[in-house]
C-alpha cells in the first residue's frame, strides 16, 4: 500500500518481500475494513474487486446470556465495515503494482538495513542467488513484528510496551454458511467465540481456547461443540468441512517511537493488537498512509517536518486503537483469574454497551475506525 500510494505521487520504490508472492497471497488473516480505509481502497483504484466480492455491514451482534443484540454502526454513526480478506486486499495491491510497472522483488532474504541515521540509507539484500546493494533515500520498515526492522535500530533508543494475554482463538475456515448475514462476538462461560465469513456461504470462526494451544488438541468435532456451545442456542449452527484450522496467539505491542533517522516502521513492524476489533491491518493502513504524505510533502516543497512527526502522529492513535483492542477482549474472553465477580462484571459491561447510547456510540466510532488524524 505504500508503494502504490507514493506512486501515485510519483515516487519511486522497490519492495523487497522475504516470502513468495503465492505466500503472502493465500496466508488468511482477519477480514475486516474500516470504512476510511475501504474508501481509501476505492479511490486509489484497488477497489475494484472489493466492490464486486467484498460484504458490507452495518453493525455487529453481541451474542450472551442467550440473546442477541445488535450495534447498528450505521445508525449511530453513519459508517459501516467491509468484510474482505487481507489476503485479497494483498492480492489486488500486487497486481495494481505490477500493472503500474512497480518493482516488487519476492523471496530476498539476507536482508540489512545500513546507514539509515545519515542521509543516503542503503539496504543490503539477496535475490535469486546475487547479493545487492540498494541506495535510496528512505526505508519503509513494513516487515511485519518478526521482521529486520525494528531490531535495527539500536535498544536503547526505544521503549517497548508489550501484553501477553493468557489465551488465544483456535480459527478455522469452512464451507458451511455463517450463522448470522453480520458478524457475532459470543461471551460465554465456556470462553470467547466470534462467529465471521468470508462470503454467504463460507464461515470464519474462531473459539478462544489455550496461548500456544497444539492444534491437536482440537479435533474438528471439538471445535464444532463449543462453537454450538458458545452460541447458546440464539442461532442454528450448520456445520461443514474445514478448510483451514490454526491457532492465533494474542498480544498487544508497541514500540516508540516508529522512526530513527531516516527508517521509518509501520504496521506490525511497531504494533501488534490482539485480533478481537481486527484492527490490525487498518492500523498498518493508516500509518503508511501518513508515512506516504510525509515523503510526497518532503520531495514537493522539501519539508521535513512531517517526516518528523510521523512517529507522534501515528501513535496518537495506535494508542487509541490499543486501548479499544484491549477493551473488547478484556470484556469478551474468560481469563484464568477472573473469578464471579469478574463475570458478572463482563455481563455488566455488555448490557451497558447494548442498551445505552452513549456506550454503544462509543463502541461504533472506535470499530468502524477513528479519524486518520487526532
Ligand atoms: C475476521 O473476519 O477474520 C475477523 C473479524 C473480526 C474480528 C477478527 C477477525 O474481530
Amino acid at each position: 500500500m505504500l508503494s502504490h500510494l507514493l506512486h501515485r505521487e510519483g515516487v519511486e520504490s522497490v519492495l523487497l518481500e522475504n516470502r513468495s508472492r503465492d505466500y503472502i497471497e493465500s496466508r488468511i488473516r482477519a477480514g475486516l475494513i474500516e470504512q476510511w480505509a475501504t474508501d481509501l481502497l476505492a479511490e486509489t483504484g484497488v477497489g475494484e474487486r472489493m466492490r464486486r466480492e467484498a460484504m458490507f455491514h452495518n453493525g455487529i451482534h453481541f451474542c450472551f446470556a442467550d440473546a442477541l443484540h445488535y450495534i447498528n454502526f450505521r445508525d449511530l454513526v453513519g459508517k459501516g465495515i467491509t468484510i474482505y480478506g487481507q489476503q485479497e486486499v494483498v492480492k489486488d495491491l500486487v497486481a495494481r503494482r505490477l500493472a503500474d510497472g512497480g518493482q516488487i522483488l519476492f523471496e530476498v532474504d539476507d536482508v540489512s538495513v545500513h546507514d539509515f541515521e545519515g542521509a543516503a540509507p542503503k539496504i543490503r539484500f539477496r535475490h535469486e542467488g546475487r547479493a545487492q546493494d540498494l541506495a535510496c533515500d528512505f526505508i519503509g520498515g513494513c516487515d511485519g513484528f518478526h521482521g529486520i526492522c525494528r531490531p535495527s535500530i539500536p535498544e536503547a533508543a526505544l521503549t517497548l510496551y508489550d501484553r501477553e494475554y493468557p489465551f488465544g482463538w483456535v480459527g478455522i475456515l469452512a464451507d458451511s454458511p455463517p450463522p448470522e448475514q453480520e458478524l457475532i462476538y459470543a461471551w460465554h462461560p465456556r470462553g470467547f467465540a466470534l462467529y465471521t465469513m468470508r462470503s454467504p456461504s463460507l464461515a470464519r470462526l474462531y473459539v478462544q481456547c489455550a496461548p500456544d494451544e497444539d492444534i491437536e488438541n482440537w479435533p474438528d468435532a471439538r471445535i464444532w461443540k463449543e462453537l454450538h456451545a458458545r452460541l447458546g442456542g440464539t442461532r442454528a449452527l450448520v456445520e461443514g468441512p474445514l478448510m483451514q484450522k490454526a491457532v492465533t496467539a494474542m498480544r498487544s505491542f508497541v514500540v516508540e517511537p516508529m522512526q530513527r533517522g531516516r527508517l521509518f516502521l509501520a504496521g506490525d513492524a511497531a504494533h501488534i493488537v490482539p485480533p478481537t476489533g481486527a484492527k490490525g491491518m487498518n492500523l498498518a493502513i493508516a500509518d503508511v498512509v501518513l508515512l506516504s504524505r510525509a515523503i510526497t510533502a518532503f520531495y514537493r516543497s522539501g519539508r521535513s517536518d512531517l517526516l518528523e512527526c510521523y512517529s507522534a502522529t501515528c501513535l496518537r492513535r495506535v494508542w487509541k486503537a490499543q486501548r479499544f483492542s484491549w477493551w473488547m477482549t478484556q470484556m469478551l474472553h474468560l481469563h484464568p483469574t477472573h473469578n464471579a465477580f469478574d463475570r458478572k462484571r463482563q455481563l455488566a459491561e455488555l448490557a451497558y454497551v447494548v442498551s445505552s447510547q452513549a456506550a454503544a456510540t462509543s463502541l461504533a466510532e472506535n470499530y468502524v475506525g477513528l479519524p486518520l488524524e487526532m
